[in-house]
């Protein structure tokens, strides 16, 4: 069922918008983003549909393909996020709460009904593509003029404050500048969005490890807290340090026996990281991909073993995938502990040698865990889509 079909079954009349947004993979520079440092993320031809249209009254009624229920909540009413199975329109409402906090009009409620075609828990940012393409959506119905900027604010504000997540801007930065045959280059601690043309076309696959680690937030939440005690320990010893991503290396090793292991594990990464995000970008200003793929390699052994946020499944995704023929190079993406593999191909890279992965994937794993897989591209941010 389209996302307009849901919209008309449930509420009897055709939508007045539909708007689309991807969902994305971080292509380098895992947690640096919250650290204050560069990342680079790309847009893919996957993500959320929103078919939307205003209410004579102050109600918001939801609907999504993943349940039949509509929920309802009502604009003076906000405050307080969902639990359970109706958390999901928390995204939609949090965007419609960080409008409000922005001083704009909304003068009555909507009714919106979601569906998305990225696979579920991969880590492709659901989350972001649900915010933006709701925010673009009410953008269209309310005639708000919004830069791309502020609308990936709006939707980060909405997920650090109303869903809770500490994240920082790689997710709804790279959605809402994605264009095709593009990566979106942000540098944190300006906040400047830069979008770098790739000249060819970076064939990206995805597998999904179909797990996530039933802690994934709060451990999300634990390995933001520890870069920052890490930089409170730093910023104290020079008080003009702006972010960790700006210690040198020296610093950190003088320190290694006055700060835990983990504290000296968690900010090598980020420092390392954010060295190889430029180092990515040089490669890619010399279309040399052979260097990209060692990078994306060398930024996967360093989550791996310094941040630990890997997990077996992922791991193993990426020491088989390097040694297939036309592979440069594959890394986990997003937050970790569960989630996809990106892996950088040759344009040959076929599908009949992604099924050999899936193959030893189950072998390793068994039956019940499987990995899906796709080929995706550098892809457009948030837009209106006339049908579907
Ligand atoms: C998640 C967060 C992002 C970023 C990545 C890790 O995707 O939403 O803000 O921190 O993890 O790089």
């Amino acid at each position: 069922m389209t996302v307009q079909e849901l919209f008309e079954n449930t509420f009897g009349l055709s939508a007045e918008t539909t708007s689309f947004a991807p969902g994305r993979v971080e292509f380098i520079g895992n947690h640096t983003d919250y650290n204050g440092g560069d990342v680079m993320g790309v847009a893919i031809d996957k993500g959320v549909f929103i078919a939307a249209s205003k209410r004579e009254d102050d109600e918001i009624h939801m609907v999504s393909t993943i349940s039949d229920e509509v929920v309802m909540r009502r604009l003076s009413c906000l405050e307080k996020p969902l639990e359970g199975n109706n958390s999901w329109t928390n995204y939609p409402i949090g965007v419609i709460c960080s409008l409000l906090k922005r001083d704009f009009n909304l003068p009555t409620g909507f009714n919106i009904a979601v569906a998305s075609n990225l696979p579920v828990g991969a880590g492709l940012s659901s989350s972001a593509a649900i915010e933006l393409s709701t925010l673009h959506a009410i953008m269209q119905l309310n005639g708000f003029d919004i830069s791309k900027a502020d609308m990936a604010r709006i939707g980060r504000q909405s997920e650090n404050e109303y869903v809770g997540i500490p994240s920082g801007i790689l997710d709804q930065g790279t959605s809402s500048f994605g264009k095709e045959g593009s990566i979106i280059y942000i540098n944190c601690k300006e906040e400047d969005f830069s979008v770098l043309a790739t000249g060819k076309k970076l064939s990206l696959w995805i597998f999904n490890t179909d797990h996530k680690h039933s802690l994934v937030d709060s451990l999300y939440g634990q390995r933001h807290q520890e870069c920052s005690e890490a930089f409170d320990y730093f910023k104290k010893l020079n008080p003009d340090l702006e972010s960790i991503c700006d210690l040198n290396l020296e610093v950190l090793q003088e320190h290694e026996n006055n700060i835990s292991l983990n504290m000296f594990k968690r900010t090598r990464h980020v420092i390392t990281e954010h060295r190889r995000v430029h180092a990515v970008k040089e490669a890619l200003n010399e279309s040399d991909l052979n260097r990209v793929g060692k990078l994306l390699l060398g930024s996967h052994r360093s989550s791996q073993h310094d941040f630990e946020n890997s997990i077996p499944e992922l791991d193993f995704l990426v020491d088989t995938l390097i040694q297939q023929e036309g592979v440069l190079g594959a890394r986990l993406s997003g937050g970790g502990f569960g989630g996809a593999v990106m892996a950088l191909t040759v344009d040959s890279f076929e599908s009949s040698q992604a099924e050999k992965v899936a193959e030893a994937y189950k072998d390793k794993f068994g039956e019940n865990r499987q990995t899906t897989f796709f080929n995706t591209y550098a892809s457009d941010g948030p837009r209106s889509i006339q049908s579907l």
